[in-house]
């Protein structure tokens, strides 16, 4: 018979096996247990939404909106997309269920997936998860330095190295506009050395021909415009507080001109973070202001500020964080089919009284059963043959010494009991 061919993950899409998710569960509760000290809300948040959602939020013109999108019709012939990033969840959430008002400060956080057809590389995948944070109804400068302090927090509390903090503002609905014309007035004489893609971006969106990495574009646009140097007074002053903030509290930040981000609902305060070990893919977290987009999603003008965080990437820099999968404290091992009730009751007992047990009953001999606890990793197997089940005493064998021990176990007593017994040999 022809076996079978395996069926492999899609690619870009990533397991987690059991150590790495124990390191998971660590980085998780380090994040949430600083965002709760921030005061911030857990929302979840479905996987999914409109397409238009994304489209209308992150914007057209970007490379996530025309080309990294996991877009699907339904059978209802609705557009629906696996969600790139989830501020725009939040923020549709947030106005659907009466979260937000002009004068009333929210805070949520979300964890879970994001998805993203990208070249997958070190770092960079199509399944990804993201740790993040959006503050609604604040816009003043105060709220961008606290979430930058956050991170620096976060980082530091998990032993990432190396960690910069370059920060930019993009500009507002005052200053911004002017300034686009002048960039593309400015790649528009260039067009000829530009890559196919910026010369499309030309006209859509000429701020993202910035963030190229293609040399030619690079070189192309040597000498560009920067907003920075554009600013309205507004921005520029929001930008010099949040500086000041940032010096106050010891949080050293660059400022680098040349982060625009890849979302189009930026405006004034965008940054990144970066961390030693990740390669070029080294922003292990990023955000900024949107004061626009609550507006441009139907709802009042609510200002709004967040960031994100990438788990995959965090856990690459995390250095302070180890841990292994837990393994069973004890294997019970009932021998003959007539024990296994036995064996049930028993490792039913243990583990209501709070231990971690695995019931290896199945039709194996005795060395089949402890190769099996020994793979499992666990101290203490306690074995339930004929004799022991004529006797109503197990007989445990401590793995680490290799040895039976001539004490048994009572497999009447309570699961407390029964415990006791079991690690007092
Ligand atoms: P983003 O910069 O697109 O921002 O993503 C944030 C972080 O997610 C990145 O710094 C990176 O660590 C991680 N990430 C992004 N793409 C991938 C990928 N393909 N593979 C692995 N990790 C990845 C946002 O998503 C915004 N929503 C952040 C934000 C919140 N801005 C305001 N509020």
């Amino acid at each position: 018979m022809v076996k079978p061919a395996q069926v492999t993950a899609v690619k870009g899409f990533h397991d987690l096996l059991p150590d790495e998710s124990a390191r998971w569960r660590l980085l998780e509760a380090e994040a949430f247990e600083i965002l709760s000290s921030y005061a911030f809300e857990e929302i979840r948040l479905p996987i999914a939404e409109k397409t238009e959602l994304f489209a209308r939020s992150i914007g057209d013109a970007t490379d996530i909106v025309e080309k990294e999108m996991y877009t699907f019709t339904d059978r209802g012939g609705t557009s629906i997309t696996l969600r790139p990033e989830a501020t725009a969840s939040v923020v549709r959430a947030a106005l659907e269920h009466g979260l937000i008002a002009p004068d009333r400060e929210r805070r949520l956080f979300y964890y879970g997936p994001m998805f993203r057809r990208e070249r997958p590389q070190k770092g960079r995948f199509r399944q990804f998860y993201q740790i993040g944070a959006e503050v609604l109804g604040r816009d003043d400068p105060v709220v961008d330095a606290e979430i930058i302090v956050l991170l620096r927090d976060l980082l530091g509390r998990v032993g990432a190295r190396g960690v910069t903090i370059e920060l930019n503002s993009l500009g507002d609905g005052e200053c911004r506009p002017a300034y686009r014309e002048r960039l593309r007035s400015f790649a528009a004489v260039r067009r000829e050395r530009l890559c196919d893609n910026c010369q499309r971006r030309l006209e859509r969106n000429p701020l993202r021909i910035l963030d190229c990495k293609e040399v030619r574009c690079v070189e192309a646009m040597a000498g560009a415009p920067l907003v920075l140097d554009h600013l309205c007074v507004p921005c520029r002053d929001h930008l010099a507080t949040v500086r000041r903030l940032l010096d106050a509290a010891g949080v050293s930040a660059t400022i680098n001109p040349h982060i625009v981000r890849g979302l189009d609902y930026y405006c004034r305060t965008a940054f990144e973070i970066t961390a030693a070990g990740l390669g070029s893919q080294n922003a292990v977290g990023g955000g900024g202001r949107y004061d626009e987009l609550v507006a441009a999603l139907g709802g009042p003008p609510v200002a709004g500020i967040g960031f994100a965080i990438g788990v995959e990437r965090l856990a690459m820099v995390a250095d302070a964080l180890t841990a292994r999968s837990p393994r069973p404290a004890v294997v019970v091992a009932p021998l003959a089919d007539d024990a296994w009730a036995t064996g049930l009751t028993v490792a039913t007992a243990l583990r209501a009284a709070g231990h971690r047990v695995e019931l290896a009953a199945g039709r194996r001999s005795l060395r089949a059963l402890m190769r099996q606890a020994d793979r499992a990793g666990a101290r203490h197997v306690l074995i339930i043959g004929a004799d022991e089940l004529a006797a109503g005493r197990g007989t445990v064998r401590d793995m680490e010494r290799k040895a039976d021990h001539p004490l048994s176990v009572d497999l009447g007593a309570t699961g407390g009991e029964m415990a006791a017994q079991i690690t007092r040999l």
